[in-house]
């Protein structure tokens, strides 16, 4: 059962590398608003992550995907805000996942998805296979999506309206109170 005393430590993850990311600013957002007892470590390495090709998931690793496949492995859940390209994924976080077919420790991998986009709908639905698929699934009561569209926001300004606050704080909690 998860507790203050005993902290649930979240791997946050942008799908996107635009540097005005709406998604960016909810994962910067979500770290700082976190409550005691939930520790999120913000994962900022996805786009130097080379091409995923079998043939290279061979020793000498790069040191990227060492370093991508440690945090994930030494979390306790991940947080994804992802945003939706062409109606699905966008090709540089499906890479990221794809360099963890078969490379989780074994332990589940419980995900939150929040997404700053309601239209997003698509790659919200293809996240969800996919994570299944990679052992990680979806916890919905830690999702969030929140209506940021045709403002660019910033993760001052998500901390400082207290909806917005208070949306993520709640998402946080029970994500927390689910996995812990
Ligand atoms: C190449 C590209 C494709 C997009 N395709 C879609 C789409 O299919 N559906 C949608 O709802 N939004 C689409 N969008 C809009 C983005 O999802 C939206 O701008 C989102 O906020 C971008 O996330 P970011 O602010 O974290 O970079 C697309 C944007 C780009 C740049």
């Amino acid at each position: 059962m998860w507790s203050e005393a005993m902290p649930v430590r979240l791997l946050a993850v942008a799908g996107s590398l635009r540097s005005g990311s709406t998604n960016s600013a909810l994962i910067d957002a979500a770290s700082a608003v976190a409550p005691d007892g939930i520790a999120v470590t913000i994962f900022e390495g996805i786009g130097g992550l080379p091409f995923y090709n079998p043939d290279d998931d061979v020793e000498p690793l790069p040191a990227s995907v060492i370093h991508w496949r440690a945090a994930v492995n030494a979390a306790d859940g991940l947080l994804v805000s992802c945003p939706e390209y062409a109606r699905g994924i966008p090709g540089v976080f499906k890479n990221a996942l794809d360099w963890l077919v078969g490379n989780l420790d074994g332990s589940t991998k419980p995900a939150a998805l929040w997404s700053g986009s309601p239209r997003a709908v698509a790659s919200q639905e293809q996240l969800r296979v996919v994570m299944a698929t990679l052992s990680a699934g979806v916890v919905e009561v830690g999702c969030l999506t929140l209506p940021l569209l045709g403002r660019a926001w910033t993760a001052e300004e998500l901390i400082a309206d207290a909806g917005m606050r208070d949306g993520m704080v709640a998402a946080l909690r029970s994500f927390a109170a689910a996995i812990g």
